[in-house]
């Protein structure tokens, strides 16, 4: 359905959520796609989804966790980097995810310990260890300015001690990419648990870990969020902790 729409992409009518934030027709009539063929199939989980159900509470028994569309704003442009995730929780522990990236038909699996796979093939994290031939992907804090000095701090450092940084602007490809082994980590400040919930048992089925800026392992609820093979998160969470004491240090 996505796909189909991006051929009449530029007469769509894009409403405005908040600070650089948009929702199209496209992302609702997704959800709702999502939620009819999940009604058909598990008639008891509610969804919990980005545009039209976001006041579900993922609690108890069965829950669905779905962006109808990540990285609406790279759709509305046209540049070939969005997704639909969906993951599926039971008493609060991720069970199954699925992400696919719209414009190049990849489509990333997993079930919690069955692994992971990008289009049925099974999928590592990588296996680096050095810091400076790394790649590292992110995404910035364009919807809550207010965190964007003290990203900049942790930006430059990882700038620094790696081969780059990428911003594609999907986090549930960008943890999809890790789990694959395209990414060595990736970190983010700002998600919501649709971006995350289906990429992080992605990425923890491939070998990786995920956890927020703390070091605490990853809940869909958490804000922040850094992931990666077990070497470069544990030298990229230390390189943002670093960074946030020194910036604490010359405040
Ligand atoms: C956004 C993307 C982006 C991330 C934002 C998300 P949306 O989701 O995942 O990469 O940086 O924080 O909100 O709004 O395109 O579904
Ligand atoms: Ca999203
Ligand atoms: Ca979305």
């Amino acid at each position: 359905m996505i796909r189909d729409a991006t051929a009449r992409r530029e007469k769509l009518v894009w409403e405005a959520k908040g600070q650089s934030d948009f929702v199209s027709e496209v992302d609702k009539a997704s959800e709702r796609a999502i939620g009819a063929i999940i009604g058909r199939r598990l008639p008891d989980a509610p969804v919990l989804g980005e545009e039209l159900s976001q006041t579900v509470i993922a609690g108890e028994g069965t829950v669905v966790i779905a962006d109808p569309l990540d990285g609406t704003t790279n759709f509305l442009h046209g540049y070939p980097e969005y997704s639909v995730s969906i993951a599926i929780a039971h008493n609060g522990a991720l069970r199954a995810g699925v992400v696919l990236n719209v414009a190049r038909d990849e489509e990333f699996t997993a079930r919690r310990g069955g692994g992971a796979f990008l289009n049925g093939k099974p999928i590592r994290v990588s296996s680096l260890r050095v810091p400076g031939r790394s790649l590292i992907g992110t995404g910035f804090p364009f919807k809550t300015l207010e965190k964007l000095p003290e990203y900049l701090a942790q930006f430059s450092l990882v700038t620094r001690g790696t081969a780059g940084i990428r911003r594609a602007g999907s986090a549930a490809l960008d943890l999809s990419n890790v789990a694959c082994g395209r990414f060595d980590a990736f970190w983010e400040l700002v998600l919501a648990p649709w971006d995350v919930a289906a990429g992080m048992l992605m990425v923890q089925e491939a070998g990786g870990i995920v956890t927020d800026l703390d070091g605490n392992p990853g809940q869909v609820t958490a804000e922040s969020f850094v992931a990666g093979n077990p070497a470069m998160h544990a030298w990229l969470l230390q390189t943002v902790r670093r960074a946030n004491m020194s910036r604490g240090k010359t405040e």
